[in-house]
């Protein structure tokens, strides 16, 4: 099969005045299209009866795993993301990260001192592990908790092209941004 560009969950101008129209577009239309077009192309040669991004996520072909990762990511991200606010974590979950973080203020602290560590282009990802724990992640490119068995409940893009058109080099500020726009009925709904 051929993979298609999934729908955005909302207008790609609905996120402003967080995240511009045209930084959205270009991230959405631009770069995830691009990697589902190279994806295309690369299973026309090598493995056209695939049927689902989850099981090229393990492909010998690296090429193969690392775009069907950074496609399944980008799509994954965009649901992480809501224009509509006041959205709030489940009665379950945010007793967690009140355990885990100490309170919702402190898992955003948290989160965004994580990501501003992190080296290079990446994702940064709240997951539980294996033993259950809520964790803050950070993973390097297009590489992705599902790969390794996780299920993530978030999911942030970490490129320089999530961020970059409307904050050049400071990520402090889209790291800010982010953390209002987080859609935690999402969230907690990969909870489970
Ligand atoms: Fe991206």
């Amino acid at each position: 099969m051929r993979f298609e560009l999934p729908a955005l969950p909302y207008d790609r101008h609905s996120l402003e005045p967080h995240l511009s129209a045209a930084m959205v577009d270009a991230h959405y239309s631009g770069y995830h299209l691009a990697c589902i077009q190279r994806l295309n192309t690369r299973l026309e040669c090598l493995n056209p009866t695939a049927d689902s991004l989850e099981e090229l996520l393990d492909s010998t072909d690296d090429e193969i795993a690392y775009l069907a990762a950074e496609v399944w990511n980008h799509a994954f991200y965009w649901h992480c993301l809501t224009p509509w606010g006041n959205t709030t974590p489940a009665a379950e979950l945010k007793a967690d990260i009140d355990g885990a973080f100490g309170s919702l203020a402190g898992f955003h602290q948290a989160f965004k001192t994580s990501a501003l560590a992190h080296i290079g282009s990446g994702w940064i990802w709240l997951i539980r592990n294996h033993d259950g724990q809520l964790t803050i992640i950070t993973t390097n490119d297009g590489q992705a908790p599902l790969a390794q068995g996780i299920k993530p409940l978030i999911g942030i893009d970490l490129w320089e092209h999530a961020w970059y058109l409307d904050f050049q080099n400071n990520r402090d500020a889209y790291l800010d941004a982010i953390s209002t726009l987080i859609n935690w009925d999402f969230v907690t709904l990969n909870n489970g």
